[in-house]
């Protein structure tokens, strides 16, 4: 018996693929959702996981018509992992406005939008179903040239909680994990771009590592499994204590 469907935003990434892994290994059946165009995230799936309880669905979160399209097509849907993130650093006082939009776009409207389709989609079901978002650890700690970026996360830590508490009376649960820096995706390619981000980046964890993704991914499916059957609402760091700051 499988534990159900998960669709995974932004499942392509980094992290979006080690979620998805660890979410296969705990027995669901997988959408990878991505903006890749249908034959081609589709070749990737079946390169990654050829066994056949992944499937690829082309998705740009924002996109309300595919969205909803995606979520209808998918039987017994009980947990939206909403992973899809953009990040541009940018310094604020050259910061410019479209850039400023396309994360909010992305990273807060899109999520956000496609968590209000699948709960609707989850409403009827006697299952145990949950909300799972991707949010940062800077969005309760400033870093540099990150003014947009970590206020769209500081937005989607507060959604969380704030869809977390309207759906509770329908039982379908609303969490969000927080990873520090992730030595992979988005922070990787900040690393190339910024000489001075791994310096920056490796002094700023107490625990003296930076996460993998498979960090991340553990505590996702944790959160969207019935082990975490009375959580919601919570955000959970995996951030090796970055948000504690340094002595
Ligand atoms: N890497 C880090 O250090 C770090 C730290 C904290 C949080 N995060 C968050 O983790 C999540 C995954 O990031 P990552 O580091 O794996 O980066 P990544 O760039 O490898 O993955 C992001 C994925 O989102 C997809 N995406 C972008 N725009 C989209 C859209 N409009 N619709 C659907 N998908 C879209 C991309 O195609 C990509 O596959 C993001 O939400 C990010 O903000 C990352």
């Amino acid at each position: 018996m499988t534990a159900g469907s998960a669709l995974v935003t932004g499942a392509l990434g980094d992290t979006g693929k080690a979620i998805c892994q660890q979410l296969l290994t705990d027995g669901w059946e997988v959408v990878v959702s991505d903006i890749l165009p249908e034959e081609e995230g589709a070749g990737f799936v079946q390169q990654l996981w050829p066994t056949g309880a992944a499937t690829y669905r082309h998705l740009n979160v924002q996109d309300a018509e595919s969205c909803l399209a995606v979520v209808n097509s998918i039987p017994d849907l009980r947990a939206y992992v909403g992973n899809a993130g953009i990040g541009r650093p940018q310094p604020f006082a050259s910061m410019d406005d479209e850039t400023l939009r396309r994360q909010f776009d992305v990273n807060v409207s899109g999520n956000v939008c496609l968590a209000r389709v699948a709960a609707e989609s989850m409403r009827s079901s006697s299952a145990d179903c949950s909300i799972a978002f991707t949010v940062s650890w800077v969005g309760d700690r400033p870093w540099p040239e990150l003014v947009a970026y970590a206020a769209t996360k500081a937005a989607l830590h507060m959604a969380t909680r704030s869809i977390a508490l309207e759906l509770a009376s329908i039982g379908i649960r609303v969490n969000a994990v927080a990873p520090g820096i992730v030595n992979a995706g988005m922070a990787r390619t900040e690393a190339e771009r910024n000489p001075g981000h791994k310096q920056r980046a490796g002094a700023a964890v107490p625990l003296g590592r930076l996460q993998d993704p498979q960090d991340v991914a553990e505590v996702v499916a944790f959160l969207v499994s019935k082990r975490a059957r009375n959580i919601t609402g919570s955000v959970i760091l995996v951030d090796g204590g970055c948000s504690l700051g340094s002595f």
